[in-house]
């Protein structure tokens, strides 16, 4: 069971929907709290929100840490690149659109509306593949190439079992998540959760981190050879 509730309601006891909104996701993302986002949101990205809007699924990234993607995933040309969370691929889209021809992005979703919407958006793109699965049984199971970026956009990877991920990394890998500035929706356990990945991202000796106080709070980290 996912342990995270429902911001508004108390906890259910067989744990949230995927399509509840999350208190580490509850930051609107209609509205960036900081900076100004880009100008050129790419078309795929309009369709994968369009897809959002009409399933009613308010997870998705925001339009900076998008651009922001896009950007990182610009500098892994040839790059294998994972994200957590598919959503109706607002995040895929941005990643798909800093890639280079030959990379490849694998994204990894377990409800399947929101797969079945997100793989209706990047059909068109050859390099996107959507996975249905619980990420926990699908990071333990996978035994394909290490990645050279991961968006963790769920608590897998995240908030829990973040060594099984970065076991699946490559050195110089960028490891990326969003949705780390306070927001009037979490619950006070959610407050001490995020303080405790903020704290522990620091003093990861694989990690080479900055968290940035921006968008709605992105943390960046470089995997770091062993020494
Ligand atoms: C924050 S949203 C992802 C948003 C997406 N990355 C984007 O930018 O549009 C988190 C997603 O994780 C999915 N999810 C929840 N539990 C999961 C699990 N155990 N394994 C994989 N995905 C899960 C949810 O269904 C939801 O779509």
């Amino acid at each position: 069971m996912i342990d995270v509730p429902p911001p508004h309601d108390g906890p259910s006891p067989d744990g949230p929907s995927p399509h509840d909104a999350q208190p580490h996701d509850a930051p609107s993302r209609d509205a960036p709290p900081h900076g100004s986002g880009p100008r050129d949101v790419p078309a795929l990205v309009r369709a994968a929100r369009d897809a959002a809007a009409a399933l009613g699924f308010t997870m998705a990234c925001d339009d900076q840490t998008g651009s922001l993607l896009r950007t990182l995933a610009a500098s892994k040309p040839g790059g294998h690149i994972l994200e957590i969370g598919t959503g109706t691929g607002v995040g895929a889209a941005w990643l798909l659109a800093g890639m280079t021809p030959d990379a490849r992005l694998t994204t990894i979703e377990v409800d399947p509306t929101t797969a079945t919407a997100a793989r209706d958006v990047l059909s068109a793109d050859l390099r996107a593949q959507v996975t249905l699965a619980d990420a926990r049984s699908w990071l333990i199971g996978y035994s394909g190439p290490r990645f050279d970026l991961v968006f963790a956009d769920w608590m897998t990877g995240k908030f829990e079992d973040r060594d099984l991920l970065l076991r699946h990394l490559a050195p110089g890998a960028l490891y990326v998540v969003d949705d780390l500035l306070p927001h009037p929706t979490w619950p006070a356990e959610h407050h001490e959760r995020v303080a405790t990945f903020r704290a522990d991202l620091a003093r990861d000796p694989r990690l080479m981190p900055t968290l940035i106080d921006w968008s709605t709070g992105v943390a960046v980290a470089t995997v770091v050879p062993a020494p």
